[in-house]
């Protein structure tokens, strides 16, 4: 797949989400025809962006979209964070991901002529909480997040394809994803660390996530986990005193880990704990961050420039 020379064809499952709407752009601006597989929509869009309506629990008459699809993305899944993880909650976790990944490789190993690669949407969840560095060779978690994740993985073992597991940090965008949710305390004076602030985040600029997404899927030589993060992760407190300045605020007031656990329940984990992960894959093979520093990211995303597409 030559993807920056000609025009390729990208299914994208889940494609009407933060992370496909902005991927499909960039496809798009690089001139390639891009189809997105949703539970609802079923239109084009102004910049070109083909919706079409398929069922992520059954392989069916959806799947004459896949025909002559160079490359296929699947992003689908619940949003993770908002309503409490209860055991229902969880169930639609597991079930909004592992169902249509599973529907995803079965489409895809009945398929004459299949795309070139299957990439599909995890997290660095899987590696679990901790302190030390987790690269795509790290073993699994077994909080929640982890064994979602290798549950959520774990058809692509069976794909005929090239398959990439794009295990994504927390994505960073000025109005859509965590970030603003993460800024909100801060924008009210009352920012400041969670819990013990010693915690890591692993995250990425929202261009770099798609770039990153598009870099692999032309890399023929990339195959496996590959971690969609920063090469820079911050520790808590890092990110309290960059976004205290980025948004000109003060970041003093700290919010104590009973206080989140008490407000979030077992979902305070995505808060009060973190991974440390590298993007050992993306670095060896060449890949170009554009925003590998956490300061100038929310500096870039707080100024309004950057996100564009
Ligand atoms: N954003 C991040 O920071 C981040 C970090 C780590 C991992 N991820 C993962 O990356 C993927 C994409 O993230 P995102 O932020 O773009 O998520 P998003 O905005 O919530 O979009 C996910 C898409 O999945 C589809 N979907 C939801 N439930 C589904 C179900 N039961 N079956 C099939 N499709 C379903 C929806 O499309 P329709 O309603 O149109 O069908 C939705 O637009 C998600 O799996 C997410 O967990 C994201």
């Amino acid at each position: 797949m030559h993807m920056s020379n000609n025009t390729s064809k990208v299914v994208i499952a889940g494609g009407s989400g933060f992370l496909g709407r902005y991927l499909a752009a960039l496809l798009r601006h690089d001139g390639h025809d891009v189809v997105s597989l949703s539970r609802t929509r079923s239109d084009v869009t102004q910049t070109g962006v083909q919706y079409v309506r398929w069922d992520p629990t059954a392989v069916g008459d959806w799947t004459a979209v896949l025909e002559h699809a160079d490359a296929v993305v699947n992003l689908c899944g619940e949003t993770i964070s908002g309503k409490r993880w209860t055991d229902a909650r969880k169930a639609d976790l597991l079930e909004s991901r592992c169902t249509p990944s599973q529907t995803l490789v079965t489409a895809i190993n009945g398929m004459t002529n299949p795309p070139s690669v299957y990439l599909q949407a995890s997290g660095v969840g899987y590696y679990g909480t901790g302190e030390g560095v987790v690269s795509e060779n790290s073993s699994p978690g077994d909080d929640f997040l982890a064994r979602l994740a290798g549950r959520w993985e774990a058809p692509v073992a069976d794909v005929g394809v090239r398959s990439v597991l794009l295990r994504f940090g927390v994505v960073l965008h000025a109005t859509e994803g965590a970030l603003p949710m993460m800024l909100l305390p801060f924008r009210v004076f009352m920012g400041g660390t969670l819990a013990t602030g010693r915690q890591w985040l692993s995250w990425i600029h929202i261009l770099d996530a798609v770039r990153a997404m598009s870099f692999v899927m032309e890399r023929s030589d990339i195959e496996g986990p590959v971690n969609i993060t920063a090469p820079e992760p911050v520790r808590n407190k890092t990110f309290a005193t960059f976004a205290g300045a980025a948004l000109n605020r003060p970041t003093f007031l700290p919010t104590p880990g009973f206080i989140l656990h008490w407000l979030l329940g077992e979902q305070a984990i995505l808060v009060t704990e973190g991974q440390q992960a590298h993007p050992t894959i993306l670095t060896q093979r060449g890949f170009v961050f554009r925003f590998p520093k956490l300061d100038k990211t929310l500096e870039n995303l707080l100024t309004g420039s950057g996100t564009d597409r």
